[in-house]
């Protein structure tokens, strides 16, 4: 497999934003709020792509197939959001390979050690996919419905 992660471009938004089957799979996704359909034209503004900035997994010379947003948050943190693989694509180890590209970028910037997420809990594939990755679930900054997830690199 020919995979490389990217900074998403305008030309991805359509993509990405007709992945989410539904109003609950959209909110799931990336949050409360966020309309479904999502329009391609309000894709940057609704995810706040200026202050955290997406990625896509490409497949090949361009096929879209994952995508995925880091922003940091505090002394040494990343936090990773809207992670997403194209649902024609899940279950071939895209998720694995994406979540493990862009901790890689997140980790790169400047003195990010620790990478944080938040995911429900009953998303029991993206839940056993980070806990296979090295989260750590921290129940005190957890929801009954969100887990909050911790790694520390090295
Ligand atoms: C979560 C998601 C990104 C996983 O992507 P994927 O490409 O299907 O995942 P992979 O094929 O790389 O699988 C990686 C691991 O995830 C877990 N996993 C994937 N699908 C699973 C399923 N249906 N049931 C249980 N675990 C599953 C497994 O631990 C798997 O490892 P294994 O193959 O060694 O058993 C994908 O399901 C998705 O896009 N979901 C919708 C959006 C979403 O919920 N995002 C998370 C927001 S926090």
């Amino acid at each position: 497999m020919n995979l490389h992660l990217r900074p998403v471009q305008p030309s991805h938004y359509a993509t990405v934003a007709s992945w989410p089957e539904s109003t609950e799979a959209t909110q799931r996704w990336a949050g409360p709020g966020v309309p479904f359909p999502l329009p391609p034209e309000r894709f940057a503004q609704v995810l706040e792509l200026a202050k955290r900035p997406g990625w896509v997994l490409l497949e090949g010379p361009g096929l879209c197939v994952g995508f995925g947003q880091y922003w940091t948050t505090g002394a040494g943190t990343a936090h990773l959001g809207r992670i997403i693989v194209s649902p024609r694509a899940r279950g071939r180890g895209l998720g694995r390979l994406l979540m493990q590209a862009l901790s890689a970028q997140a980790l790169h910037e400047d003195a990010v050690r620790h990478l944080t997420l938040r995911v429900y809990r009953d998303n029991t594939a993206a839940v056993a996919l980070y806990r296979d990755l090295g989260f750590q679930q921290v129940e005190a900054s957890s929801t009954p419905e969100l887990l909050f997830m911790r790694r520390t690199s090295g």
